[in-house]
């Protein structure tokens, strides 16, 4: 995979050149995982850029703060300004957006709230997460020997950095076992997500998904899906499942930022369904390519336009 890079960052109120973005070593974060972040796309439309559910995005952002206990410098709105000014310094038309607050340099004490707080936000290109061919042919997956967090460990719901060693752990051995991702089981054995998705099971018409008490994050494309899914009719059930559920399946996907809408086409070696995108995922999946490329109306008032 190619350095993820481009011309220009915004760091600490300052959009700078992408060189000089640094931090010591003795960063608290680099050695106890105090940050917080977020995952965001701008997508190209006719006639320029346009985040995609944006605020969405930094209420979560601020949200993850709160629970860090890590003070955000800005506010949403702010938050906003900074990714249209990167996005246009960078003359990004798509992009992947990442903010990220996390505490500095100041000493090694495991509470780092005596270190002083620093923000970046980058835009960086970047196409489909799970390769492009993935949209209408699905991925292969396994159900992860790892178990995500329980909510009284750490907080499934908040994007902190230190909790994506459980992401971490989860994808490797998938990959290694020769997957593209896997799946993990809440503390209780329920389905829960994948390593940078929530996942939705279709059986017998009825579109399924975690409850966010299944140690999910509350993923802002698996909202988008929710929405898309009830307006075009379907019933759909936030409930706990058993990992069975995932073998039953008739059809299943994937859904956030960076994987969009992705059809899962096996579980543990076991097609799903009869191991092709399904009907019902390709019709939220048009829904939302529908908007995201600008040949539908943007109908929820998703998208903010930005000005090159
Ligand atoms: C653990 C985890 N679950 C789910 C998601 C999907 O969330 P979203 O749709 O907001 O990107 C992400 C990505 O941010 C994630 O890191």
């Amino acid at each position: 995979m190619a350095k993820m890079r481009a011309d220009y960052i915004w760091m600490n109120g300052e959009v700078i050149p992408w060189e000089q973005a640094t931090v010591h070593v003795f960063t608290h974060a680099l050695h106890y995982g105090s940050s917080v972040f977020e995952g965001i796309r701008a997508y190209a439309m006719n006639d320029g850029p346009a985040i995609f559910r944006g605020p969405e995005h930094f209420e979560r952002l601020l949200y993850s703060c709160k629970v860090a206990h890590i003070p955000s410098p800005l506010t949403v709105d702010e938050w906003m300004e900074a990714a249209k000014a990167v996005l246009r310094k960078n003359g990004h038309h798509s992009a992947y957006i990442r903010p990220l607050i996390f505490r500095g340099y100041e000493s090694l004490g495991v509470d780092g709230r005596a270190c002083p707080v620093d923000a970046v936000l980058a835009t960086v290109p970047w196409g489909r997460y799970l390769g492009a061919e993935a949209i209408e042919e699905g991925v292969d997956v396994q159900v992860s020997s790892w178990r995500r967090m329980a909510s009284n460990m750490l907080s499934p719901m908040a994007k902190i950095g230190g909790q994506y060693v459980s992401s971490q752990n989860i994808v490797m051995e998938a990959k290694d076992n020769g997957f593209t991702e896997g799946i993990a089981l809440d503390i209780n054995g329920h389905v829960s997500e994948g390593s940078g998705e929530n996942v939705f099971i279709i059986y017998k018409g009825v579109i399924y998904t975690p409850p966010l008490a299944s140690s999910i994050l509350g993923g802002i494309t698996r909202d988008s899906a929710i929405t898309i899914a009830k307006d075009l009719g379907y019933d759909l059930q936030e409930q706990a499942m058993t990992r069975e559920m995932l073998y039953l399946a008739d059809e299943i996907f994937f859904t956030g930022t960076a994987a969009e809408v992705t059809p899962v086409r096996s579980v543990d070696r076991l097609p799903v369904g009869d191991g092709k995108r399904g009907p019902i995922t390709q019709a939220i999946q048009n829904v939302f390519f529908g908007i995201t490329e600008d040949n539908a109306p943007d109908k929820w008032g998703w998208l903010t336009p930005v000005a090159l």
